[in-house]
């Protein structure tokens, strides 16, 4: 049986299975598609029959939405109170030194820096009242159904006029605020999260008459309260998900259900609730997931090949192909999953699948994205057009791409992954998230994993510099700026995802050095960040090259800045919490390398003509 026909064999029914469980409601799309599934069509030993679950739900629920516009608080109105609050409470704990920077009020609009511009510098935030502020905003972002919390929205403005799909909630920016959650004991929006965003799997999705593969997560999804029908006075409330569709550039959101897998995991070692991941549905959620990612294709490498956009950076920044941080989720996806999928017949295939994958996918990065000043070097004295097995030069690379900024900025001590490979291509950015995810992963060595971190820290200026963290190196300018990002003003140099700053970032930051029993690297991190995050109002990210502005077009209180910050606070103070999120290096895996290490040449076989 092949992968795919196991899959399908051990997911009876395949959307079926998917039985929204216990009192998660059956809702219809607000744009009127129904998901593929009929009540025959479920297994006969689906949890989901034991429970509640109606087709569709024909239930007037009080409008939950409005607690998103409630919260939309801060500075008109109450919201002063607000601030106020928060500076006196701030004043109360520094024995009266607190200070509002001019036109910074704290969330607010600068209404109130009166009352606080009269103490002198040094400026000093307690950094216990930052983190309050921060909690107050991370619970006030958090977004309900049916009167249960399931996420926490992207960004919390209230003088964003126009918060585009800012008011939605996104799954990758909700992993910082589950994990913020989880270290609070505070479990249930996380749980909520993972088992209504598995629904929005199983959804009927189409663009332009195309239907992506089954198994994908949305980007981002929304509360809607929609009239009932056929009732003119009720309404209902339904989750609208967005699978790139409506994005802008129409960008599949790959990362979604990597991450999905990641923090189901991280919920259950973090709760020691083990029935989330062990019901049918979920189990073939992970399943769903897996076949989509190991799918045979045409590709040559096992690192996964996407379209630009695909993640974090969701759009066009010269990241199609195999874009490390795409590989470094694979490769701690397929590991969490590898743990919580329950042995049952019919999975193994599946499984040795899953193990083919992560020793191939280990081996190609660890071996062919690594550089340092050494592997630099050897890359300079390539040989180039070798057609044979034994090629050195296996991917056809020209010296000549070792870009003038690198030979310089090469530290003698450190190394990193570079962003992509590619046949003739190696792109030698330095992405952030995908070197730090390669850390908490173990896809990363540990030689490379502390070797990372010591780049980190000798090139603190540029990565770091007044707010952690780029999220990648350097900006792309000029003719460069305009052919690969399509002219886009939005990622100009040192802006955006073009090299700019992201204070999320932290939360990755601070695991992989505590993993790496590095954690001062993070404290230094958090330290710096603590300095302006408050005043700036949480903004999403910082421009220029170092990160001295608040982006041009950033949000404003924007979730997960907030929650990364949060994170990182708390694993800082609870550093073994952090192991929730990391996977330790598979000794079997580690085998398996070495045995390929000593296979080498290709073993001819004769053919034969029956
Ligand atoms: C931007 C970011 C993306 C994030 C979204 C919501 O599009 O590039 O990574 O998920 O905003 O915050």
């Amino acid at each position: 049986m092949g992968i795919a026909e196991v899959a399908l064999h051990t997911m009876p029914g395949a959307f079926a299975a998917h039985s929204p469980a216990s009192n998660l409601p059956f809702i219809a799309d607000v744009r009127g598609r129904r998901r593929k599934r009929s009540t025959n069509s479920l297994p006969s030993n689906s949890r989901a029959l034991q429970g509640q679950v109606r087709f569709p739900v024909s239930r007037a629920v009080e409008c939950q939405c409005q607690r998103i516009d409630d919260l939309a608080r801060v500075t008109d109105g109450n919201n002063g109170a607000w601030v106020k609050d928060a500076i006196d409470k701030a004043s109360q704990d520094l024995g009266g030194d607190v200070r509002v920077l001019p036109g910074k009020g704290v969330g607010g609009n600068g209404s109130l820096n009166g009352s606080a511009t009269a103490k002198s510098p040094p400026q000093r935030w307690k950094a216990s009242s930052v983190e309050d502020e921060a909690w107050e905003l991370l619970r006030e972002s958090m977004v309900y159904y049916c009167g249960s919390p399931v996420g926490t929205i992207a960004a919390n403005d209230p003088n964003d006029a126009n918060p585009m799909n800012y008011d939605q909630v996104f799954i990758r920016d909700f992993i910082p605020s589950g994990v913020a959650f989880l270290l609070k004991g505070e479990y249930e929006i996380v749980r909520n999260f993972i088992l209504h965003t598995l629904q929005l799997q199983s959804w009927e999705k189409t663009m332009d008459c195309h239907s992506p593969g089954q198994g994908l997560m949305p980007a981002s999804f929304k509360v809607r309260t929609i009239p009932l029908d056929g009732d003119e006075d009720a309404t209902e409330e339904v989750l609208d998900p967005d699978f790139g569709e409506a994005a802008i550039g129409r960008v599949a959101p790959v990362d979604s259900g990597l991450w999905w897998i990641i923090l189901l995991r991280a919920y259950g070692k973090c709760s020691g609730d083990l029935s989330v991941q062990e019901r049918i549905d979920v189990q073939t959620g992970i399943k769903m997931i897996l076949k989509l990612c190991l799918a045979d294709g045409f590709d040559m490498f096992p690192t996964l090949l996407v379209t630009d956009g695909s993640c974090m950076i969701d759009r066009r920044m010269g990241i199609h192909g195999h874009p490390l941080e795409i590989q470094a989720l694979f490769y701690s996806a397929l590991l969490s999953a590898r743990e919580m999928l329950t042995p049952e017949d019919g999975s193994a295939d599946l499984i040795r699948a899953l193990n083919n994958r992560l020793v191939a996918l280990s081996f190609h990065i660890r071996e062919y994205y690594w550089v340092d000043m050494q592997k630099l070097n050897e890359i300079y004295r390539y040989k180039t057009e070798e057609y044979s097995y034994d090629a050195v030069n296996k991917f056809n690379i020209y010296p000549d791409q070792i870009s003038p900024w690198l030979v310089e900025w090469i530290p003698p001590k450190g190394g990193y992954f570079i962003g992509n490979l590619q046949p003739a291509h190696m792109d030698f950015r330095f992405f952030s998230l995908g070197n730090l995810w390669s850390i908490v992963s173990s896809l990363a060595t540990t030689h490379q994993s502390h070797a990372i971190l010591d780049l980190i820290e000798s090139k603190w200026s540029d990565l770091v510099a007044e707010m952690p963290l780029k999220i990648c190196y350097p900006a792309l300018e000029n003719q460069e700026w305009k052919i690969i990002t399509g002219s886009d003003p939005k990622n100009t140099p040192w802006s955006y995802h073009n090299g700019g700053s992201w204070p999320t970032l932290l939360w990755q930051l601070t695991v992989a050095s505590i993993k790496m029993n590095r954690p001062e690297i993070a404290a230094k991190a958090v330290e710096v960040a603590e300095r302006r995050l408050s005043v700036d109002k949480w903004p999403e990210y910082y421009d220029t090259k170092r990160a001295r502005f608040i982006g041009k077009q950033s949000r404003l209180y924007q979730t997960w800045s907030i929650a990364g910050y949060l994170v990182a606070k708390q694993l800082l103070d609870k550093p073994d919490a952090a192991r929730i999120l990391w996977n330790d290096e598979d000794a079997e895996i580690l085998n398996a390398l070495s045995t390929n290490r000593k296979r080498g040449k290709k073993v001819l076989k004769k053919t034969f003509i029956i």
